[in-house]
């Protein structure tokens, strides 16, 4: 691959996976190892994000969704979660204007009514200003849980008195967050952990799934890379046979 800093060459990708999800886990052991407050290590986060959305573009992701807060991280200190709402706002503040120049469309997936107004609002503005763009869309997970998505999907089709045998998987799919997006085929998990942490439980039921060791705010464009290069060499078949099975 020879020069891997930002800018060089990177080898062409045999596949492309169309959307993307990532589980931004470690900013909490990046900020410990260097003996910082976690919020450190979030605002440290944040900056890996920026330059994730921009290498993602580059390779011609067309969809990524970021979790960026769960439904249970509100269990974390009142202070943490304020400092990462905080966060939040001022990095839509710092980026929303560059990601619209670069057609970037931003989208929140999750229940956004118990955040701050201020942050409410702001992603609201997000959201409008760059509905019609056409390049990556960016997902954002934000006070999300997979289960409280399938939960709110069962109460509006039994709101909508749907009989029982008109309920299908494709029907609970179109009321779920990402309903008009395409299922994950590839989730990135930064940091070593082995779980979803009820991230998008319905849709990645074919995800491949990519654990990097790497904590957050150190994972960039050439961890990015190494993921795709990897989802490329998986074999997918979706409970069929293919043919170096058969
Ligand atoms: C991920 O990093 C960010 C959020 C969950 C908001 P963590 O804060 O979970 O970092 P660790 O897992 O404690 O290192
Ligand atoms: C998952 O990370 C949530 C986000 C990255 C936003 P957590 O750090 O909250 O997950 P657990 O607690 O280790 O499972
Ligand atoms: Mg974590």
């Amino acid at each position: 691959m020879g020069n891997v800093k930002d800018g060089s060459e990177y080898p062409s990708l045999a596949r492309i996976p169309a959307h993307v999800g990532m589980i931004m886990d470690g900013n909490g052991r990046w900020a410990r190892q260097r003996n910082l407050p976690r919020l450190a290590g979030h605002r440290a986060g944040m900056e890996a994000l920026r330059i994730i959305l921009r290498a993602a573009a580059e390779f011609g992701i067309p969809i990524v969704t970021l979790y960026a807060f769960s439904t249970e991280n509100w269990k974390r200190p009142q202070h943490e979660v304020q400092g990462l709402m905080q966060l939040l706002g001022e990095s839509l503040d710092k980026e929303v204007a560059k990601l619209h120049e670069n057609g970037a469309q931003i989208r929140c997936i999750g229940d956004l009514s118990p955040l701050p107004d201020e942050l409410q609002r702001k992603i609201h503005d997000a959201e409008e200003l760059t509905r019609n763009n056409s390049g990556l869309l960016v997902n954002l997970a934000l006070n999300y849980g997979g289960r409280q998505e399938i939960v709110k999907a069962v109460r509006e089709i039994v709101a909508l008195g749907v009989p029982p045998e008109e309920i299908t998987a494709d029907l609970i799919s179109r009321h779920l967050y990402t309903s008009d997006l395409p299922d994950p085929d590839l989730i990135i998990r930064t940091s070593g952990e082995f779980r979803t942490s009820n991230f998008l439980l319905w849709q990645s039921a074919y995800a491949e799934f990519y654990i990097s060791p790497v904590y957050w705010p150190d994972f960039g464009k050439k961890e990015l890379y190494q993921a795709l290069v990897e989802f490329g060499r998986r074999e997918r078949r979706y409970g069929g046979l293919t043919d170096s099975t058969e």
